[in-house]
């Protein structure tokens, strides 16, 4: 039990707890992702298409759609989640449904690292798809400000970036239009917004101008809990 006064840390592995329910907030959430990302792939231009997931947790959402996707063979997916037991159940479920485990098309790769850290990318960017789920509630405003920011050095022309926020309607202020305006300040389009009537919500983002160079050894946020 933690003493009055200390924060127990959240614990990144019982988080996923909710996708086995499938009636959950966060399957809903999840159902939205996987579709976006259907979207996402369906529209990629012929050939290469490079996927990343920051802070990807279990993989839910890649592992989900990837071993039906007719671009399958193409796509090279990229997963950085910190937690090892993630990770782990990761790579478990891509072994499971088919899925190799490796670098280049056709493959999912799973990183345990830092996914704050742009290093973590500069082999792999601009990429055609870029998953930032489950990361925006769980750091400062001016972090995710400082995300949008990266996400025009890790996203391709065209790309699209899918991500999650949560929409905290026991506050008077929604934050999902200004995390909207901070991607849109920065030449990315709105291409899909999930219903307001959820706490949860799920958006993309499409990028329309031409990709900054990566900024080298930069850290890009700092999770707050
Ligand atoms: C809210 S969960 C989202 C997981 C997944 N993206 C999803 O939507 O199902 C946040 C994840 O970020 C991971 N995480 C936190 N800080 C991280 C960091 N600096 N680098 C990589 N992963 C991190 C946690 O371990 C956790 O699995």
């Amino acid at each position: 039990m933690s003493s009055p006064g200390t924060k127990r840390k959240r614990d990144w592995y019982d988080w996923h707890a909710p996708y086995d329910d499938p009636s959950s907030g966060l399957s809903r959430r999840l159902a939205w992702v996987t579709d976006r990302l259907r979207v996402a792939l369906d529209e990629a231009p012929a050939g290469p298409v490079r996927l990343l997931s920051l802070c990807a947790g279990q993989g839910h959402d890649v592992l989900g759609v990837l071993p039906d996707h007719p671009r399958r063979g193409d796509v090279a997916a990229r997963l950085v989640e910190f937690d090892p037991r993630n990770t782990e159940v990761a790579r478990q479920v891509a072994a499971r449904v088919g899925l190799t485990v490796g670098t280049g098309p056709g493959t999912v790769e799973i990183v345990t690292g830092d996914a704050s850290l742009t290093s973590q990318y500069a082999d792999f960017v601009p990429a055609d798809v870029v998953l930032a789920c489950g990361m925006f509630g769980n750091m400062a405003d001016a972090d995710i400000e400082r995300v949008t920011g990266y996400c025009t050095q890790l996203c391709a022309t065209g790309g699209t970036v899918i991500w999650t926020r949560g929409r905290s309607l026991k506050h008077a202020e929604d934050p999902v239009p200004r995390l909207c305006a901070w991607f849109e300040e920065r030449g990315f389009e709105r291409t899909w917004l999930s219903s307001r009537e959820y706490q949860q919500c799920c958006g993309t983002h499409r990028f329309t101008g031409t990709p900054e160079p990566l900024e080298r050894d930069a850290t890009m946020f700092t999770f707050t809990r």
